[in-house]
């Protein structure tokens, strides 16, 4: 699984890039004034209904993201994910919750140009970072290469694991415009389909490779 850092739970890893803090030490340790210092020009998104009562030890941070080029400031529990943060607090639903335990890509987004598993980081550690979603892919009404390619070429079935397969494919794009098969499947490695249908989308990432 190369550099895209999408191995949860794994504290030695975290130490090297984007996982930084990992759950468990975050809980065990947090020093609240590091994450809660943010700009202050940005609207603040008050904490959805649900999360108004705190269990006792969880506390919040009020964090700075970049999400498909718009900044956003959002209150956040010092126990949620960033997938927990962009579905429930920015209504970015097109990143799919599945295994939640960094098992099998459906949650894939892209911080700070690597795929990730949106289920495994912490919505504090990720202050300050630019995210992209499927939802930041097409340009207004038109659809990404990526995406047309996954269309035209069938890459799903049922479709829950496609977004993130699209996040993966548009990190290995991004960094290697003209990858080989083998490229493909290591580039998409962390993605779990469980329809199956890997044959059509490494046929669709190829297919979005030769059009670029
Ligand atoms: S939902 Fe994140 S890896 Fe499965
Ligand atoms: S298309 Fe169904 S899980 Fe991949």
């Amino acid at each position: 699984m190369d550099d895209h850092e999408r191995k949860p739970h794994d504290e030695k890893k975290e130490k090297k890039g984007v996982l930084k803090v990992s759950r468990r030490a975050f809980l065990k340790g947090m020093a609240t004034g590091s994450v809660a210092a943010t700009a202050a020009t940005l609207p603040v998104l008050p904490l959805c209904e649900a999360e108004a009562s705190a269990p006792a030890g969880v506390k919040e941070a009020t964090i700075q993201l970049t999400v498909n080029g718009r900044a956003v400031r959002l209150k956040v529990k010092s126990n949620w994910t960033l997938l927990e943060a962009l579905r429930r607090e920015l209504g970015l639903t097109g990143t799919k919750k599945a295994c939640d335990r960094g098992n099998c890509g459906a949650c894939t987004v892209i911080a700070d140009g690597k795929a990730v598993y949106a289920c495994s980081l912490l919505a504090v550690a990720m202050d300050g970072r630019k995210i992209t979603t499927i939802e930041g892919l097409r340009e207004g009404e038109k659809l990404h290469p990526i995406q047309k390619a996954f269309a035209e070429h069938g890459g799903y079935q049922c479709g829950f694991c496609t977004s993130g397969q699209m996040m993966a494919a548009k990190a290995l794009l991004d960094k290697n415009p003209k990858p080989t098969v083998d490229e493909v499947r290591a580039g998409l490695a962390g993605n779990l389909c469980r329809c199956g249908a890997y044959p059509k989308i490494i046929e669709s990432v190829l297919s979005a490779a030769s059009k670029a």
